[in-house]
């Protein structure tokens, strides 16, 4: 059993706009170098249903998305299209599956110890405005709740990372199959997760 921390997988999308933007190399850089590996890669053009079902793998997506957007909105003091968050995510899921079906995207798989948290950490927040400085969403764009609700679309937020262990596991395998994702050594993985830092003195 691969249950060694070194194991966890996330799941990253370049969305639409991320590949727009240029950012493909910029984003894959940010997750290599700080120790993840990459162990899928490849260029989609998601369909609709493909999209609706990543967004649902999970029954809790519609209201904690929905509870979350409703938080941001009440944290700088304006209201909230709705306060009911089922309504507001039967919206924004409308609203998703134009944005994340109107180009390539590129899905990925990275491995590595708490990649599923390290990438959310490097990601940055769910709004780019809100996002910290240094974090892909708080350094690459300027979206904003406001500006998304106002002109009736999606945030735009370059990627998508998994929330969570399982939601990656769901998630992964609705991306990719078996066979799509390759098991190997990358050399540095010695001195990120060797007990002993044997063979470095000649
Ligand atoms: O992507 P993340 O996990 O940070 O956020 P989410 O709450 O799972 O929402 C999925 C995606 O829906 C976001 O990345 C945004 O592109 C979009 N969204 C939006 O357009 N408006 C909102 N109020 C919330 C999310
Ligand atoms: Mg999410």
């Amino acid at each position: 059993m691969n249950t060694h921390f070194k194991h966890e997988q996330t799941l990253v999308v370049i969305k639409p706009d991320g590949i727009q933007r240029s950012l493909i190399g910029e984003v894959i850089q940010r997750y290599e170098r700080v120790g993840l590996k990459l162990v899928a890669i490849k260029m989609v053009v998601p369909t609709e249903e493909f999209i609706e079902k990543h967004y649902t793998l999970d029954p809790e997506w519609r209201r904690i998305t929905g509870e979350k957007s409703i938080k941001g909105f009440k944290d700088k003091g304006l209201t909230p299209p709705t306060e009911d968050p089922l309504e507001l995510t039967g919206l924004l899921l409308g609203k998703l599956k134009k944005y994340m079906t109107s180009g390539p995207v590129i899905a990925m798989v990275w491995q590595g110890a708490h990649s599923v948290a390290i990438v959310r950490k490097i990601t940055g927040g769910t709004e780019p405005l809100t996002s910290p400085v240094g974090t892909i969403r708080g350094d690459y764009v300027l979206d904003s709740y406001q500006m998304s609700e106002s002109d009736i679309r999606s945030v735009r937020n370059i990627i998508h990372a998994s929330g969570s262990v399982a939601e990656a596991k769901n998630e992964i395998v609705h991306w990719f199959t078996k066979d799509e994702i390759i098991d190997y050594k990358i050399v540095q993985e010695q001195i990120m997760y060797d007990v002993n830092l044997d063979g470095i003195f000649g």
